[in-house]
């Protein structure tokens, strides 16, 4: 068997026009959308990501906001900075750029956001309205891959899904909306036994735990649909330096029955939902502002 590729660029591509299209009719009503997002510092990966976010922004007719702070920009700042945001109603979504400088508190910082503009779905309330089943945002990636699994048409009810890794940005809300769907969950991480032996239990193969090409083909269930997070390089051989996730594609694609690439799956994605998550901010106030 030879897994069916699934393209999370195309499918990213369709729902970033769609949110295009969302955010010109709002535009025409006064409520154009709009995105802020606070980088601190230098970190270059975070750089290029934050370039990435007001690109496609700029590209769906969604305005953005860079905010740029130096690295020794104090707490007291940035937390300023934030409350300006939360009062400025032409901003919908508020993003802050992870890490932070360890001399900030990330969840000091997270917890300043509005929840109503938390479009990262990181504010502790976000999280619990999440757990509780009715959320008010749902987390870029979690909900990329959701839609991902929607839009290939994967039954997620009673199938047995198993999530490596347990961050709080992937891990564990991709686990929630796995249970949430009605699938059986195992949630796996670095202190796992016999972590080969849950995986070739899995009908849904979620990998999001940041080590390069670490689920081989020999860890997979025949059929099984293998859903990779991972944004790594390889670290040797001929392709040293090059793009990989966490799966290691050319021994999983001959077993799985679909799975996502890397680069071009999960990544694309996750960028398109947040401007999901911006227009929804944007639509939820524009009703909100009508209704007053
Ligand atoms: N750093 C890496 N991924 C993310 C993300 O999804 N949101 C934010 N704010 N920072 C990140």
């Amino acid at each position: 068997m030879t897994a069916r590729i699934l393209d999370g660029a195309a499918l990213a591509r369709q729902i970033r026009s769609e949110m295009g299209q969302r955010a010109g009719v709002l535009a025409s009503r006064g409520h154009q959308p709009g995105l802020a997002v606070i980088l601190v510092g230098d970190d270059p990966a975070s750089s290029v990501y934050v370039k990435h976010k007001v690109t496609d922004c700029h590209e769906a007719g969604i305005r953005s906001i860079l905010d740029h702070l130096p690295a020794d920009t104090s707490e007291a700042m940035l937390l300023a900075r934030i409350h300006d945001l939360n009062n400025d109603p032409a901003v919908h979504g508020i993003l802050v750029q992870m890490p932070l400088p360890p001399h900030l508190n990330p969840q000091r910082v997270i917890e300043a956001i509005s929840p109503l503009k938390d479009v990262d779905c990181f504010h502790v309330s976000n999280v619990g309205a999440l757990m509780t089943g009715a959320p008010r945002f749902m987390p870029c990636t979690p909900y990329g891959v959701m839609k991902l699994l929607e839009h290939a048409g994967v039954p997620l009810a009673g199938a047995h899904a198993v999530v490596v890794g347990r961050s709080n940005i992937v891990g564990k809300p991709q686990a929630m909306l796995l249970l949430q769907a009605s699938a059986t969950v195992t949630i796996c991480h670095s202190r796992t036994r016999d972590l080969a032996d849950h995986c070739r239990r899995a009908d849904i193969l979620v990998a999001a735990v940041g080590r390069a090409q670490m689920i081989t083909g020999d860890m997979i269930k025949p059929g099984a649909v293998v859903i990779d997070v991972g944004m790594n390089r390889v670290p040797s051989g001929p392709r040293a330096g090059k793009l990989c996730g966490d799966v290691d594609f050319d021994s999983a694609a001959p077993v799985a029955g679909a799975i996502t690439p890397v680069p071009g799956g999960v990544g694309p994605m996750t960028r398109a939902m947040l401007l999901v998550n911006t227009v929804e901010a944007a639509d939820r106030a524009a009703g909100a502002d009508q209704n007053r």
